[in-house]
């Protein structure tokens, strides 16, 4: 018996780094995942390797900052699985680290729109599913860079601040109604995230200092493996809680 059997997890950014990572132990617990990535040979290896080792999984592709497609996802699992009890919403995108005085129109608006209006989506869109069943967990990837201003660019850094307040929000707001809402932050972790870094930039210059406060960079299965706990019944009391995975890093 797995702690997820017979539940249905939506995972975004599921075909890579993080988000892969929890959707092989979601499945390895039992639930039936629903891996959502805007690049499709990635939802579908995820799901395909998922369903070779005996698992559940069903691929969504699409670009989740699109209202359309976060529509599709959900009401295609509400039709074919009859429920929803566990989002993980991981996609993310970095930035080039530049600084207030530096960034673009299309940097700023294209993180804002990944990194958190896809989350707000989602989130709208799945919790009015749970609290109609009185149940389910929400989980964010957030980010060093909800914790403190020096651990990326500025557009990056407002769009994880942002999930913070997302998650806090929602963990108030259905308090005793069966939803619970978590993120963690993770420091570095190896996975495939683009890092675009504009060479010239003084946002760049002035954060190599902070960045060598890294340490070690993490797998993925480490991030992971506190995110299904948050997602498990076994965290059925811990709901607003933002959870540093840095090794220690936000503690310097
Ligand atoms: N890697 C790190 O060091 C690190 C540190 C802190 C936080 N994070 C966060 O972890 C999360 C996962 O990133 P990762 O490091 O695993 O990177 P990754 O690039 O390996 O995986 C991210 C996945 O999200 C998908 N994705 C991106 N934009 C999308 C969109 N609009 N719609 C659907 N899917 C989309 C990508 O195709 C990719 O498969 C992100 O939110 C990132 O900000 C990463």
């Amino acid at each position: 018996m797995g702690s997820f059997d017979g539940k249905v997890a939506i995972v975004t950014g599921g075909g890579s780094g993080i988000g892969r990572a929890v959707c092989l132990q979601l499945a390895a617990e039992g639930a039936h995942v629903v891996v959502a990535d805007l690049k499709a040979e990635r939802a579908q290896g995820v799901a395909d390797e998922i369903q070779g080792a005996g698992g559940a999984a069903t691929a969504q592709v699409g670009d989740l900052s699109d209202p359309a497609v976060v529509t599709r996802v959900v009401e295609e699992t509400i039709g074919t699985r009859g429920q929803i009890d566990v989002l993980v919403a991981n996609a993310g995108i970095m930035d080039d680290m530049s600084g207030p005085d530096e960034v673009s129109d299309e940097i700023w608006e294209r993180l804002l729109r990944v990194n958190l209006t896809a989350p707000f989506l989602l989130t709208r869109a799945v919790s009015r599913h749970m609290l109609a069943r009185g149940r389910g967990a929400i989980v964010y990837t957030d980010s060093e860079a909800g914790l403190r201003g020096s651990a990326a660019g500025t557009a990056y850094s407002v769009s994880k601040h942002g999930l913070v307040g997302l998650m806090r929000s929602g963990a108030v707001l259905f308090r005793n109604r069966g939803v619970r809402v978590n993120a963690v932050a993770p420091g570095g972790v190896m996975t495939n995230l683009e890092v675009h870094m504009n060479m010239e930039s003084e946002g760049l210059k002035a954060l190599g200092a902070y960045q060598s406060g890294i340490g070690r960079v993490a797998q993925p299965e480490e991030v992971a493996a506190v995110i299904v706990f948050l997602a498990s019944d076994a965290a059925s009391n811990v709901s607003g809680a933002l959870v540093p995975v840095d090794n220690g890093w936000s503690a310097s």
